[in-house]
């Protein structure tokens, strides 16, 4: 047995994910968040931290920004300086903060499906978004490079890169990268690539790598958003930051976040600075977990012929195609057996719905079962 078979209760924790369907015969699957607890050490520094009994204005330390560049050089061979990190309390606010430097007639291009937020960010900053839809090749998906050519206007300004890709799971490769950071520098545009996914790639096979590494072409022109928050189970800590290695560009993103925030607090990081110096043997056994998950569920997807997934490199999120099952709803039919999913449709196909995996195997295991009974009923 793994310490991360521990079932615990969430309801009395403020917890989005089962206080949505709190009282009613429902399983959560869906928002991105783990039914597991987070390293020992963690909770151990966090509980120093607390009986400390202050709680006054806190600043970062030296001892923080060392963990976040050794991890970070560690787990994906990009070192960074100390000077290129901005701290901000989410990754939604770093992509928000990104459509804003804009001017009014920019355009903003992203991939679809893709997580709501980016959708969301250019609502909210009255930009117009331009979606290149992703294509099945060799049973993963990918950039359409040649739809994204044409797509490029003039006015397109910022493409949101997300890698690891949510909802589909994959890790693009350097190749598709440089082809992705090649057609930005040929039309000038700016790079936000939410990398919250990063430390999750779970295929042995596939490996991150930050686009901003590549070269100095793509640094350049690249807001790359991080955190501890997906990878260690802390997103109630409100932990992230961008790395922005240009300073003309780091300056102006600075200058777009002055008096909305910005910096972390102290629990944030107390917990970020225990996680990323030692939390990787957590990491590692929770990959392993995460992995073994991953074949209930595309196990549980072959043995039914009317549901398609495709490869899923990283995260803790299976992207089902529902589209051969008779129901006009996938979501709905799901839900009406006891299982909430992720709808399809908040990623921008309704077809599809999103099995979050990041919990116990027994749970997970009555996930499915509940999901086969909804398809049997058929
Ligand atoms: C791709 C992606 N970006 C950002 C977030 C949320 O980031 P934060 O909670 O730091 O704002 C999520 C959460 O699911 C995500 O999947």
């Amino acid at each position: 047995m793994s310490f991360l078979d521990i079932e615990i209760d969430r309801t009395t924790s403020h917890c989005e994910k089962w206080n949505k369907y709190k009282n009613q015969d429902i399983i959560p699957a869906w928002v991105a968040d783990m039914d597991f607890k987070a390293p020992q050490p963690v909770i151990d520094a966090l509980l120093k931290r607390v009986e400390h009994g202050i709680f006054g204005y806190t600043g970062m330390d030296d001892e923080t920004y060392k963990a976040v560049i050794n991890f970070i050089k560690r787990h994906h061979n990009w070192e960074i300086k100390k000077e290129w990190i901005v701290w901000m309390d989410g990754v939604i606010p770093g992509i928000n903060i990104t459509c804003r430097m804009l001017e009014k007639e920019d355009e903003v291009v992203t991939t679809t499906p893709i997580y709501p937020h980016f959708v969301t960010a250019t609502k909210n900053t009255n930009k117009t978004l331009i979606q290149i839809t992703m294509k099945e090749i060799k049973n993963r998906w990918s950039i359409d490079f040649d739809e994204l050519e044409n797509k490029i206007t003039p006015k397109s300004k910022l493409f949101i890169l997300c890698n690891p890709y949510n909802p589909g799971g994959t890790v693009f490769s350097k190749d598709e990268l440089k082809k992705l950071g090649n057609l930005c520098v040929k039309y000038d545009m700016l790079i936000c690539s939410d990398e919250i996914h990063a430390d999750l790639v779970i295929n042995e096979q596939a490996k991150h790598i930050p686009i901003a590494s590549i070269n100095d072409e793509f640094a350049k022109r690249t807001i790359t958003l991080m955190a501890p928050s997906k990878t260690f189970n802390i997103a109630g800590l409100q932990s992230s930051f961008a790395i922005i290695a240009d300073k003309k560009l780091r300056v102006r993103f600075e200058k777009n976040l002055r008096g909305l925030g910005g910096g972390i607090n102290l629990l944030a990081i107390t917990a970020t600075k225990t996680a990323y110096k030692d939390g990787d043997k957590w990491l590692s056994e929770l990959k392993n977990y995460l992995r073994e998950n991953l074949k209930l569920v595309e196990n549980f997807v072959k043995n039914n012929k009317k549901l398609k997934m495709l490869s899923c490199d990283a995260t803790y999120l299976a992207w089902i195609d529902c589209s051969k099952l008779d129901a006009k709803d996938p979501y709905e039919l799901f839900l009406s057996h006891g299982v909430g999913l992720s709808e399809g449709e908040r990623f921008g196909n309704n077809d599809f719905i999103r099995l979050n995996f990041g919990t116990t195997k027994k749970n997970l295991i009555q996930i499915l079962n509940k999901m086969q009974k909804a398809i049997d009923s058929q």
